[in-house]
């Protein structure tokens, strides 16, 4: 089978993780660095991953996460954070990332105004810059939680948290940075429920 459907197979919420496997170094390395590596619209890298491996610090977590067993059992949680500020299309971050692609000048600022023009029609009248950021996030999310599942390690993808007491708790620079999604990783202890999905008829139409 194919090794990325085949690890999507292995992926489940993980509900209840084992709390004495610790995923080895060189496993939460390659799963990182699949993040790292995740697309970014217009490669706006508008996030930082925050590895928490401390139990103190997932102790003190686990409350603003609707007390989830997840958070303490589980050998790593990746708290994924947006940076929203960073989007502002007249900012200097803006100029620089997008000016790295080492193309001519003229064709640096035609992108830089590309940018702008896509920023105000098409994203800022539907959403903030932390929601279009926390988009972006969700793909590190995604791409996590695949590459875990190729090594065998279990994952719970975690929205049933309260932002402004995880931020607290983690003492997040909010002028920076704002948790978009978190995520626990580790392994399973027994066996998982099943899992639902709709029919491929149901959600896939060709055209
Ligand atoms: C963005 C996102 C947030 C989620 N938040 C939670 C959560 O806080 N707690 C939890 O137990 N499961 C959470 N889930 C897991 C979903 O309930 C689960 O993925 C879904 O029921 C499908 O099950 P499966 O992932 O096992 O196939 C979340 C899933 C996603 C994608």
């Amino acid at each position: 089978m194919n090794t990325v459907l085949k690890a999507l197979k292995f992926r489940h919420a993980c509900k209840k993780f084992d709390p004495a496997k610790k995923i080895p170094a060189e496993q939460l390395e390659n799963i990182i660095e699949s993040a790292r590596l995740s697309p970014t619209s217009f490669g706006i890298e508008a996030w930082k991953f925050l590895v928490i491996e401390s139990d103190a610090v997932k102790q003190k977590l686990r409350p603003a996460c609707w007390n989830q067993p997840q958070i303490t059992d589980s050998s790593h949680v990746i708290v994924i954070l947006a940076r929203p500020g960073l989007a502002d299309p007249a900012g200097e971050y803006i100029k620089r990332i997008l000016g790295r692609r080492g193309l001519p000048l003229d064709a640096t600022r035609a992108y830089i105004e590309k940018y702008k023009k896509h920023m105000e029609s098409e994203v800022f009248p539907r959403m903030s810059a932390y929601a279009w950021c926390s988009k972006q996030c969700y793909i590190g999310l995604a791409n996590i939680m695949t590459a875990a599942a190729a090594e065998q390690i279990d994952s719970c993808p975690i929205e049933g948290f309260e932002k402004d007491m995880v931020e607290k708790v983690l003492e997040i620079d909010t002028e920076q940075y704002e948790v978009a999604v978190i995520v626990a990783l580790g392994f399973r202890a027994g066996e998982q429920k099943t899992r639902y999905r709709h029919p491929i008829e149901d959600v896939v139409e060709y055209m």
